[in-house]
């Protein structure tokens, strides 16, 4: 029930993990604990509340540093955010140290036989109930037993791991073997920092960024044990096992703040590089893609007769405007779906389907899960991903690396925008592989995207007028977005951005659905974002939502509108307008949405709020 893992053997472990923690804070942020080996047995601090909590805590009360220890930072499922239920857990008399993220499904049987025997529990959590069994096997094992540097410790995790059900990464650390850490991992995130003299674990790479870039990528169901020296991956029955190795592609100076107030207003300002990076190398500039990391035969791309895109929050936004693209673009039916509903509704997918899943941390259970289970019925898996070393990836067929550098901030901005690029590109390459488009069309489209970059930046540096409306309307309670075409999953993500950072209730609409029932909840003074198509777009899109921002003024609606620059034909039914530079219909969701991002983060800044890590959130959400 727990987000977040560090752990670090190294000649300064206390550094290495609050620095660690610092951040991985991200990833969740109820209670945050360490443990480090100290000489006389596990010296343990935790705190409910931020890191800040913990580190209150550890000037008051310090622990000896040490070469060996373990961290974490956690976002509640079994047991609330409390200084008990916190991690580490501490057992056998106080020397063995252990974390944990996911849920194990089967603790309450292991519980109650823990309790036969004797056990008593001090928190609600089923971390404790793992750490607890740890000990149990670790003293019924004999001194010499197990092998590697792992030994005993290594042999209990691996007699442990068989045991649970459910997803799982645990990491311990015992008195009796110091410098010595053991992890195990199913189903949940877990890398290894290869150091000099010093080796790391982490729930992902930003963990030990500060100390390396050498990461290593370990498999499902593997056991790992860390040492100053060595790193050893066995499988759950002890067989030997091996990672990945992969440099990572980004340094530490990326994951900071850079003199932003918050990494969201940093990454926000990331975009047009994050946009511009996701393109870079992928196409020749006469219209030719290569996406060389597309590993899947073109032979059985060419016959795909479905697409069903997977994913979660803003990636599903990302993957509704990916289904206007492609459709257009290729012409094969196009499905969006959350994960979570896709599985358990028996969807009809097998070899001809192909499953693109969207996900930033490439970590997301419900997507992984699904992305599992079409694997199962036949389908071909692409993952567009901005995590190189997560499970999606390593688990599909295929993957298409989104480049948008480390989002640290919980609400995905810059993530989105290399997500809706990268569809894009996944798009014209099916395109140019079937026939669909010819190269001159391609090409035409692809220079088109080339300009966005700058063109984000325009957005971005001219968002003074959004930024002094979103503080006037601190005291708003409720705001509604409409968006028709590729501008109706805009105006979802909009609302998405002030109901996570802003807490205020927001809903997105399909501006021509409105009518069948929502325009009910306009009244005098409701605010409602437009995202207004371009007048020079394709049919009567731009008429038509002319039309029903008109609807909803004649209700009393105070309007606000994104339109394309040089559209002055809705100024006279707008309280503001927003320009943004122009740009074909499909590819306008790369400006459209920056100015919805502007002012979700601008309205809770002025409200006062957090806004890199909203209440209730998780960055990597690793649970099902
Ligand atoms: C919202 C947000 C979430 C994520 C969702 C999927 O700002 O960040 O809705 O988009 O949890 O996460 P990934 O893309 O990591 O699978």
């Amino acid at each position: 029930p727990a987000q977040d893992v560090n752990a670090a053997a190294g000649q300064r472990a206390l550094e290495v993990l609050v620095e660690g923690l610092r951040r991985l804070e991200y990833r969740g942020y109820d209670s945050a604990g360490i443990a480090v080996v100290a000489a006389d047995g596990i010296a343990m601090r935790k705190k409910s509340g931020k890191l800040a909590e913990l580190l209150d805590e550890l000037s008051r009360n310090p622990v000896p540093d040490s070469v060996t220890g373990i961290g974490h930072t956690r976002w509640a499922t079994h047991g609330g955010p409390t200084d008990v239920n916190a991690h580490p857990h501490i057992v056998d008399g106080g020397r063995l140290a252990v974390i944990h993220n996911g849920i194990i499904e089967n603790y309450s049987p292991l519980k109650a036989r823990l309790l036969e025997r004797g056990h008593t529990f001090l928190s609600e959590t089923d971390t404790e109930v793992a750490a607890t069994l740890l000990g149990d096997i670790y003293r019924g094992l004999g001194d010499g037993e197990g092998s590697g540097s792992g030994g005993r410790l290594a042999l209990a995790m691996q007699q442990l791991a068989q045991q649970l059900e459910g997803a799982f990464t645990l990491v311990a650390t015992h008195a009796d073997q110091p410098g010595v850490v053991v992890a195990a991992r199913r189903n949940s995130p877990l890398v290894v920092g290869l150091g000099d003299g010093e080796n790391f674990l982490g729930s992902d790479v930003s963990g030990f960024i500060d100390y390396t870039r050498r990461a290593v990528e370990l498999g499902q169901n593997q056991v790992v044990t860390i040492t100053a020296d060595a790193v050893e991956i066995t499988d759950f029955l002890g067989g030997p096992a091996e990672g990945r190795e992969y440099l990572v592609d980004w340094d530490a100076a990326a994951a900071k703040k850079d003199g932003f107030a918050s990494f969201m207003e940093k990454e926000i300002n990331d975009q047009p590089d994050a946009v511009a990076q996701t393109l870079l190398g992928r196409n020749d500039g006469n219209g030719n893609l290569t996406l060389d990391e597309l590993r899947v035969d073109p032979e059985v791309l060419k016959t795909i007769n479905k697409i069903i895109v997977l994913a979660c929050g803003t990636s599903a936004y990302a993957g509704q405007v990916a289904k206007y693209a492609i459709e257009h673009w290729c012409r094969i039916p196009t499905e969006v779906e959350l994960s979570h509903e896709f599985r358990y509704r028996d969807p009809i997918v097998d070899e001809k389907t192909l499953i693109v899943s969207i996900s930033q941390s490439g970590e997301t259970m419900d997507t992984l899960m699904a992305v599992r289970y079409a694997r199962e019925q036949g389908a071909k898996t692409v993952s567009i991903c901005n995590t190189n070393g997560s499970t999606i990836p390593r688990e599909s067929d295929a993957v298409l690396y989104t480049h948008a550098g480390p989002e640290i901030a919980v609400a995905s901005t810059k993530a989105f925008l290399a997500q809706i690029t990268a569809t894009y590109l996944l798009g014209l390459y099916l395109a140019q592989l079937r026939g669909n488009l010819f190269q001159g069309q391609i090409k035409d489209i692809l220079a088109e995207l080339a300009k966005t970059p700058a063109k984000i930046a325009t957005v971005i540096a001219n968002a003074g007028q959004i930024k002094d409306l979103a503080h006037s309307m601190a005291e708003t309670r409720t705001v509604l977005f409409l968006g028709r075409h590729v501008g109706y999953p805009v105006a979802m993500e909009g609302a998405l951005k002030l109901k996570e950072l802003a807490y205020i209730h927001a809903e997105g609409f399909a501006a021509g659905e409105l009518k069948h029932g929502p325009i009910a909840l306009i009244e005098e003074g409701q605010a409602v974002i437009v995202v207004v198509p371009s007048p020079r777009g394709r049919d009567s899109l731009h008429a038509k939502v002319v039309s029903n921002i008109q609807e909803v003024r004649a209700r009393g609606a105070k309007t606000i509108v994104i339109a394309e620059e040089g559209d002055e034909s809705v100024r006279e039914f707008a309280e503001h307008v927003f320009y943004i530079p122009e740009t074909s219909t499909l590819l306008a969701p790369l400006l459209a949405t920056v100015p919805l991002q502007i002012f979700a983060l601008e309205l809770a800044t002025a409200k006062g709020y957090d806004v890199d890590q909203p209440r209730n959130l998780a960055k990597s959400v690793t649970v099902e």
